[in-house]
């Protein structure tokens, strides 16, 4: 008896430490720095082009996430989970950023400071070419500087688990960071990123979290009871 119970003891002692351990190597992940040359963006006023980069802006689901404004907001929330999109406009997160800071954000999936990005899709934007990230930026750097949200990226206990143990990766390790930009106007940027279900995003654009694809009818579910679902995406945004 007395056995059993040392050996259950010892036990959990085990996956207690080892929880430690994932959620030790997840923050390291998250802390880590990713090392990238990154590519000055041409900044222009011309009128064509801005309004190219406010269409890219919608079709590219950019405002799924930062709102239509670009001044950010909560884009899912439930169970742990909690999803901020920065400010984009001139007063956010982006007011000190170089020419060089943009193409890193947005193709690289790492931030000024080298840290990589956690819940946003910038493997979808890394075939961009230059052109159209000029386009955008032009477009972004234009809007009224507005106050707006802070990133928050929160997850739940589960999910800084799988991303420890590398189960889950970000943007940053999914992407090929030697490869060039596009030369000329490429696929990903003209897509739309409605599904062919007809979501807005599937749920795997807001990060690793939750990497299944939800039916529009799974969708509408968690929608309307909030509670029992892993991820809300809130309904503004679909
Ligand atoms: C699925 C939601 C989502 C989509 C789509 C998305 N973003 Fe983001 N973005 C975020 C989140 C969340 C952050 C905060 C950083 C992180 O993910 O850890 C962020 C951060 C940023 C940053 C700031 C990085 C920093 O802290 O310096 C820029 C710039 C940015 N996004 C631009 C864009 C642009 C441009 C697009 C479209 C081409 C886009 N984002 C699409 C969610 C998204």
């Amino acid at each position: 008896m007395a056995s059993l119970a040392l050996a259950t003891a010892g036990l959990g002692v085990a996956a207690l430490a080892g929880l430690a351990w994932a959620l030790q190597q997840a923050d390291a992940r998250m802390q880590r720095d990713v090392a990238v040359k990154s590519r000055a963006v041409a900044y222009t006023t011309d009128a064509v082009t801005i309004e190219r980069g406010r269409r890219l802006y919608l079709d590219a689901g950019c405002v799924h996430c930062h709102g239509a404004d670009g001044r950010g907001q909560e884009f899912a929330s439930g169970a742990g989970l909690r999803l901020v999109a920065p400010n984009l406009t001139p007063a956010g997160a982006v007011a000190r950023y170089q020419p060089e800071d943009w193409n890193s954000a947005i193709r690289h999936g790492v931030k000024p400071n080298g840290r990589p990005v956690l819940a946003m899709p910038s493997e979808r934007y890394h075939g961009w070419s230059m052109d159209e990230l000029s386009a955008l930026v032009s477009y972004l750097r234009q809007l009224p500087p507005a106050p707006g949200e802070a990133a928050v990226v929160q997850w739940p206990l589960v999910q800084r688990v799988r991303y420890g143990l590398g189960w889950d990766t970000d943007a940053a390790a999914r992407i090929d960071h030697r490869r060039p930009p596009a030369r000329s106007a490429s696929a990903s940027a003209m897509a739309s990123m409605t599904t062919p279900d007809g979501l807005a995003l599937p749920c795997s654009d807001c990060g690793p979290v939750w990497p299944i694809t939800w039916s529009a009818a799974q969708h509408d579910t968690a929608n309307a009871t909030g509670l029992g679902q892993p991820m809300r995406m809130h309904a503004s945004q679909r």
